[in-house]
């Protein structure tokens, strides 16, 4: 089950991706935003961060304008991994080493056709489990 959120600036691009994932048969929340109306990104953010550290979600989606600030929101929250992918390149190499369980992505940034690659990748891609990317990560949690 997949946890998705954007601001205002990430929203078009949140529906297109809502779209592709209901066309690959995969199930979604949506924590909002439901329209173009400006809205804080932080808010957003933090709901989707939460509801995978509680275990209640697998993997996230996060889109703002840039993709930045709404990243830089789920980090905040302990045993989240969000990784602002912009190619398909990011995007396998952030879950095969970081086991990034949020991928963030910019509305502004990427267009529809690329972000639905790196979306299909990132959730199609698991973590290798090697023992170096397993301290690594072990490292980070320790902070
Ligand atoms: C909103 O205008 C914009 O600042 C936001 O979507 C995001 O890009 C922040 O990092």
């Amino acid at each position: 089950m997949i946890a998705i959120g954007s601001d205002h600036g990430g929203y078009r691009l949140k529906e297109e991706i809502k779209a592709h994932l209901t066309k690959r048969g995969l199930e979604f929340e949506d924590f909002g935003c439901f329209s173009e109306e400006s809205c804080d990104y932080p808010e957003i953010g933090h709901a989707v961060a939460h509801a995978i550290a509680d275990g209640k979600f697998e993997r996230g989606i996060l889109i703002c304008g840039t993709g930045i600030g709404i990243s830089i929101s789920a980090n905040k929250v302990p045993g989240i991994r969000a990784a602002l992918c912009t190619d398909c390149f990011t995007a396998e190499a952030t879950r095969l080493h970081n086991d990034a369980n949020i991928l963030a992505l910019g509305g502004r940034v990427v267009g529809g056709g690329l972000a639905l690659k790196i979306v299909d990748t990132f959730l199609d891609t698991p973590f290798s489990n090697e023992e170096r990317h397993i301290r690594r990560i072990g490292k980070i949690e320790d902070v």
